[in-house]
């Protein structure tokens, strides 16, 4: 089924323009913004709500991501290669697989600061990045990105630490995610 036909009519325009931002978003210049998570800020704001039947399961290495994994990811127009997979759990990464019911919907990932050397601000050891989030075509829309978003915050962050992001100027709905999730931009 195609992104379209499994969306509301009037998103088409939206979804018409994310296609578009990303191709000229991949022409232009790469710029990514960063993001802080802001407790204070998510307190005072709607809290974001788990699409019906939401689950995550919290992998840490290759042997506890489930087979459906991969059947599920060959399906999607980009599927994940298992080596970009061995790199991310070799590099201190921590994989985090969403689903609606039993069917797997995307997955995203974590990282502390201790495994990045190099970043685009300071990082104490136990900070958290998030990064490389998807939801897999058939389920976008559904507020997938934000609830995972918000439930690795709420397993995986205590209150000493900083939690941020990165993402690409040009990715609004993404921003737009992070900013429902709590996160704020820093100049
Ligand atoms: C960015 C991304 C993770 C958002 O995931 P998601 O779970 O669909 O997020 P949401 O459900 O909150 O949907 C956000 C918006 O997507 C748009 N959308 C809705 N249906 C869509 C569809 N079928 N296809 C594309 N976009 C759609 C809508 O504008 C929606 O906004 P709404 O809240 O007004 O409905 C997802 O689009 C994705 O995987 N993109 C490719 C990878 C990427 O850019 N990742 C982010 C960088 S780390």
């Amino acid at each position: 089924m195609s992104r379209i036909r499994e969306s509301s009519l009037d998103k088409v325009p939206t979804i018409i323009l994310d296609a578009v931002r990303r191709g000229i978003g991949k022409l232009v210049r790469h710029k990514n913004i960063v993001y802080r998570f802001d407790r204070g800020a998510y307190a005072a704001s709607t809290p974001v709500v788990r699409p019906p039947g939401f689950a995550v399961k919290r992998c840490e290495r290759n042997t506890d991501i489930p087979s459906s994994f991969w059947p599920a990811s060959d399906r999607t127009e980009a599927p994940v290669e298992k080596k970009l997979i061995d790199h991310g759990f070799a590099n201190g990464g921590v994989f985090w697989i969403a689903y609606i019911g039993e069917h797997i919907a995307g997955f995203q990932w974590s990282i502390r600061g201790r495994f990045l050397k190099k970043w685009s601000v300071n990082l104490d050891p136990n900070d958290l990045v998030i990064y490389n989030c998807v939801t897999f075509n058939a389920f976008r829309g559904r507020g997938i990105h934000p609830a995972a978003i918000r439930h690795i915050i709420e397993n995986e962050a205590t209150d000493d630490i900083n939690v941020y992001c990165d993402v690409a100027e040009w990715n609004v709905v993404s921003k737009r995610n992070f900013e429902k999730s709590g996160f704020r931009r820093l100049e």
